[in-house]
């Protein structure tokens, strides 16, 4: 017996070894053959011999613990963030306050890793915890998935009991090959590396975190004096002898020159990074002066976050193409020559409607600078005219629709464009593309691609249609790439959307200009679809939210015979016509205030905060203005803080917005 418990230790420290010589070291030291058969060996004896497999064992790092929710983790010492600069005079002004201090200091320049933070634990050597930096002093407890991240050690080189601190991140190649994936089997795209990591970690069952080929990055260690350390430089040397994946660009430099050498060699080298970074961290080295110059309620005093500035781009625009959206409505598209922009390929940007292109004076042919609003949506910013060589084209609006060829019609008033043919093709597909999806009816495994086939076999024309699909079933399952079970699966989703509230059908109609949020206000307020289509524009004006536009709308569109036809179908093949949810609750701080959520709150997720704000009667939006009641600031937040700090709106942090969803007993 003792002599399995020794082979299994030794299994153990034998595959933890040759995975950090692999993933933290980059040099392999065995064949991924005998990984896998010294691994399926300890697999075998754990199996055998459960009371022997240690938590941390190698075989865990692929997932498969599941649990029931996180559990709250209090940070010894808090975990701060870093107060921003954007511009070198900020950075002047961060070395000049520290010299007036009467110091000389040396700085360690990093790179500012563009993922979300984490405390690691270790208890003699081994593992013990993991969590996240939530409101700084209370984060959630994610040992489960902090196993399956190849680097992070099970144990660690010295035998002791230690903290350490840095970012999980996601490369960027496996963004792009987790985003392949997901586009083709319809899934929504995951908007950038942060956001991917962070979704990673918030998962309950540790098994999607070990797919996701999460990353670290050490870089702190709160307690430097334990372990006899008086720089922060050597600081990152000891974390990266005990086994921890340290950054290797980190570099000491002696002055603000030296910052901003560091800051423009990798404001250009950022792009050819394998993972995002955001800016540049500047810490004082010396922990000594680290401690004189102590901290603020928010920050330390010794180091400051470098932001970079949003990248711009150039790039030819190659042609201007046409969309028809489910309303009808025409979006010009920028074709652009391929570019990396922030990481991913960017290669088609929207130019939203005619005006757009004229204000920006767009030919076809012309360099323009793209960039990425909000780190996300690609946007064409201007033209280069300095590059203009005269051949280029102009823009010409189109006067039919690009599918149909129906003539477009503006609407008064508006700058759009639309095809007024409700049975062009183009309208219909995306029509019902938005019928399935995630915030209309929800129906499991209905992805665009999906749709695509349903529509062009002739499954599917009109949204009843979707209802009938069973008739198809066996021609369904001969198809290529669905099963038996797939196609079974999916038919069941669509079972199951039959008893959606109504506010889900009321947004999948696709009414003009009603989001989920209005078609919840609409479905609290009048309860049932038969109460709705009675209502009258002027009935529907009284609600508060419901402009002129919108009440016409919704008057035109239940007056249509065809769309009265169609709701009658819809409510005989058994879907459901009410109100489902739960009614408005009160409190004085969210109830009636408008709110714009911003950054990663790392407690919850942010459509999460909005459902809740919502369900007390708040109205969630995205945009900052003199209208907004409250911002609430997560880690990361970007210029919507700084725009609410302009207009004096008063802002949350994470510990505010902590306590009065404590309060209200939403957490
Ligand atoms: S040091 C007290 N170093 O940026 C020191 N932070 O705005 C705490 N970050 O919350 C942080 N790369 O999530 C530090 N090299 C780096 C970093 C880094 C990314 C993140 C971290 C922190 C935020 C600060």
């Amino acid at each position: 017996m003792e002599d399995i418990k020794q082979r299994m230790e030794e299994l153990e420290q034998l595959l933890e070894e040759a995975n950090y010589n692999y993933y933290v070291l980059d040099n392999p030291t065995i064949t991924d053959q005998e990984f896998d058969k010294y691994l399926r060996e300890l697999e075998t004896l754990e199996e055998k011999y459960p009371e022997y497999a240690s938590l941390n064992s190698p075989t865990k790092r692929v997932g498969g613990m599941v649990i029931d929710k996180f559990q709250k983790i209090t940070h010894k010492i808090p975990m701060l963030s870093l107060p921003d600069v954007f511009n070198e005079s900020e950075i002047e002004a961060f070395d000049e306050r520290i010299r007036k201090s009467g110091f000389h200091p040396e700085y360690v320049c990093e790179l500012k890793i563009d993922g979300l933070s984490v405390s690691l634990r270790y208890e003699n050597g081994i593992f013990y915890s993991g969590a996240t930096r939530g409101n700084g002093t209370v984060g959630e407890d994610i040992t489960h998935n902090v196993r399956t991240i190849k680097t992070v050690p099970m144990r660690i080189k010295k035998p002791i009991s230690i903290e350490v601190r840095g970012e999980i991140y996601m490369a960027k190649e496996t963004l792009a090959r987790l985003n392949a994936k997901r586009s083709q089997n319809g899934q929504a795209l995951l908007q950038n590396c942060r956001n991917a990591a962070a979704g990673s970690i918030r998962q309950l069952d540790s098994s999607i975190a070990a797919e996701r080929n999460l990353d670290t990055w050490i870089y702190h260690l709160p307690n430097p004096l334990d372990y006899g350390i008086h720089t922060h430089y050597e600081a990152l040397e000891f974390m990266k002898e005990l086994g921890f994946k340290t950054n290797p660009e980190s570099r000491k430099v002696k002055d603000v020159q030296g910052i901003l050498d560091f800051i423009h060699e990798y404001t250009e080298k950022r792009g050819y990074l394998p993972y995002d970074i955001d800016g540049v961290v500047v810490k004082v080295n010396d922990l000594d002066m680290q401690r004189e110059l102590g901290y603020t309620s928010k920050y330390p005093r010794w180091a400051i976050a470098y932001k970079f500035p949003a990248e711009e781009v150039l790039t030819k625009l190659t042609d201007i193409i046409f969309t028809v959206g489910r309303t009808g409505r025409i979006t010009p598209n920028a074709v652009l020559d391929p570019v990396i922009v922030m990481g991913s390929t960017v290669k088609r940007a929207t130019l939203h409607n005619e005006d757009y292109i004229l204000e920006k004076g767009l030919k076809i042919g012309d360099t323009v600078s793209i960039r990425k609003a909000g780190d996300v949506i690609p946007e064409v910013v201007e033209v280069k005219l300095e590059r203009r060589l005269g051949n280029e084209k102009d823009f010409e609006m189109i006067q039919n629709c690009p599918i149909c060829g129906s003539p477009l019609k503006k609407k008064k008033d508006q700058v759009d464009h639309y095809c007024m043919n409700p049975n062009c093709p183009a309208r219909h597909i995306e029509g019902l593309i938005h019928f399935v999806s995630r915030h209309a009816m929800n129906i499991d495994g209905f992805g665009e691609k999906i749709m695509e086939d349903f529509f062009n076999l002739g499954f599917i024309k009109e949204i009843p249609d979707i209802y009938h699909l069973d008739v198809h079933k066996n021609d369904l399952i001969e198809l290529e790439g669905y099963g038996n079970k797939s196609v079974d699966n999916l038919l069941m989703a669509i079972e199951e959307s039959k008893n959606n509230s109504l506010e889900r059908l009321l947004f999948g109609l696709g009414i003009g200009g009603i989001g989920d949020k209005t078609a919840l206000l609409l479905a609290r307020k009048f309860q049932t679809m038969e109460n709705l289509m009675t209502k009258t524009k002027e009935e529907l004006l009284k609600i508060r939210d419901i402009g002129p536009i919108l009440a016409e709308n919704i008057e035109n569109y239940f007056s249509n015979v065809d769309n009265q036809a169609l709701i009658h179908n819809l409510k005989e093949l058994g879907l459901n016509m009410k109100f489902l949810g739960e009614e408005l609750k009160t409190s004085d701080d969210f109830t009636d205030k408008r709110f714009v959520v911003t950054g990663t709150i790392s407690f919850m997720g942010r459509d999460e905060i909005e459902r809740i704000i919502e369900s007390y009667g708040g109205k969630a939006s995205s945009s900052v203005s003199s209208k907004t009641d409250v911002v609430i600031v997560g880690e990361n937040p970007g210029s919507k803080e700084t725009k609410a700090r302009e207009l004096q709106i008063p802002i949350w942090d994470e510990e505010k917005l902590y306590t009065i969803l404590k309060e209200l007993g939403e957490i």
